[in-house]
């Protein structure tokens, strides 16, 4: 047996082991170096039929040939490995310094950001924020609040009623209606708590008015009510212009001017100095006796004071906005204005 090709082979070894670029390459040099078709396997294939003599000693020799190569294979691939885990690295780096992509930010619409603004002045004043049901029972929109039913404001003409799926079963025969006004919260509220009272309602109202630049069959208000045993129209007047100023800024001018609300009495509406001239922005009054009656409180123990203010009316005075349809249109180059 012939062993100095494989001699050859060892000593050609390095070099060729060297030259490997990459891992495959160098899977590929070890199938040919010490792979099953590899000299040195032929060669120990072959080793039953040499000298029984001589056999200890090639096979040792063959032993020691592959032992070489298979360790200089395996560092080679530990350097190639490790090269290969480098580059990865360096193809997935992230710089974690460059600006993140910035995702488009919401933002909360006018009206909304104005109820909350509304909100804020009363709660920094003690009252808490409720809500009610837009779908209304007539009892509460009308009849609790000292509304008759021969009052205009119940005409089909200017109230959307709603008819229940199974008849007026589950309403005990009550109408219902879309509410026309935040203002049931008032009776909703009382009935179930006791006196004292201090609540602003925001809340969406429906009427059947037609869609012009200051109409709209869908609108918000925000709702006030304050019942203690000794409210007076003075504590009406100094909060809602404690609210103007808050809301309008110091320089916002208020009056009053007296109106007719049949769950108020006596009512006005409170007016500001806008654009040079007076603008109604809410009415409001003393709560009626009847109202207190209704609800089940005694007016021999408590007086209050109700309000009712729009909110697209609050916000298109502030911002100078001329149209309410601006409100409603989703026009982003308008909203966007109010971030
Ligand atoms: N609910 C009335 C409306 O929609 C506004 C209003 C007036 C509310 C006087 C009140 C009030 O609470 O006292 O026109």
């Amino acid at each position: 047996m012939d062993l100095s090709k494989i001699d050859a082979l060892v000593a050609a070894a390095p070099g060729r082991i060297a030259a490997a670029v990459d891992l495959a390459a160098l899977e590929q040099l070890e199938t040919e170096l010490v792979g099953r078709r590899s000299p040195i396997a032929e060669l120990r294939r072959g080793l039953g039929q040499a000298d029984p003599q001589d056999r200890p000693r090639l096979g040792q020799a063959l032993k020691t040939a592959t032992d070489a190569l298979k360790g200089e294979l395996d560092t080679a691939r530990a350097v190639l490995e490790a090269a290969a885990e480098d580059a990865l690295l360096e193809g997935d780096r992230v710089d974690v310094t460059l600006p993140a992509a910035t995702p488009a930010r919401g933002t909360h619409h006018l009206i909304t950001q104005t109820m909350e603004e509304v909100a804020d002045i009363f709660r920094s004043l003690g009252y808490q924020i409720e809500s009610g049901p837009e779908i209304e029972i007539a009892h509460y929109n009308f009849d609790a609040l000292n509304t008759p039913l021969s009052h205009p404001s119940r005409f089909e003409s200017d109230t959307m009623y709603i008819e229940p799926f199974d008849g007026k079963a589950k309403t005990g025969g009550e109408e219902l209606l879309l509410r026309t006004q935040t203002s049931p919260m008032q009776a909703r509220y009382m009935e179930s708590n006791p006196p004292p009272v201090y609540i602003v309602v925001p809340g969406r109202v429906f009427r059947t008015d037609t869609w012009d630049a200051t109409h709209s069959p869908v609108f918000h208000q925000i709702e006030g009510l304050a019942v203690d045993t000794d409210i007076t129209f003075g504590d009406l007047k100094g909060t809602l212009a404690h609210f103007a100023l808050e809301f309008f800024g110091s320089s916002a001018k208020t009056r009053f001017m007296p109106n007719f609300f049949p769950f108020t009495e006596p009512s006005a509406e409170m007016h500001v100095w806008f654009n040079g001239g007076w603008l109604e922005l809410l009415g409001c009054g003393m709560v009626d006796p009847n109202v207190f009656e209704a609800v089940g409180y005694d007016p021999q123990e408590v007086t209050g004071f109700a309000f009712g203010m729009g909110v697209e009316r609050l916000a298109m005075v502030k911002h100078g906005i001329k149209d309410i349809r601006h409100l409603f249109e989703n026009d982003l180059r308008i909203l966007r204005q109010f971030r």
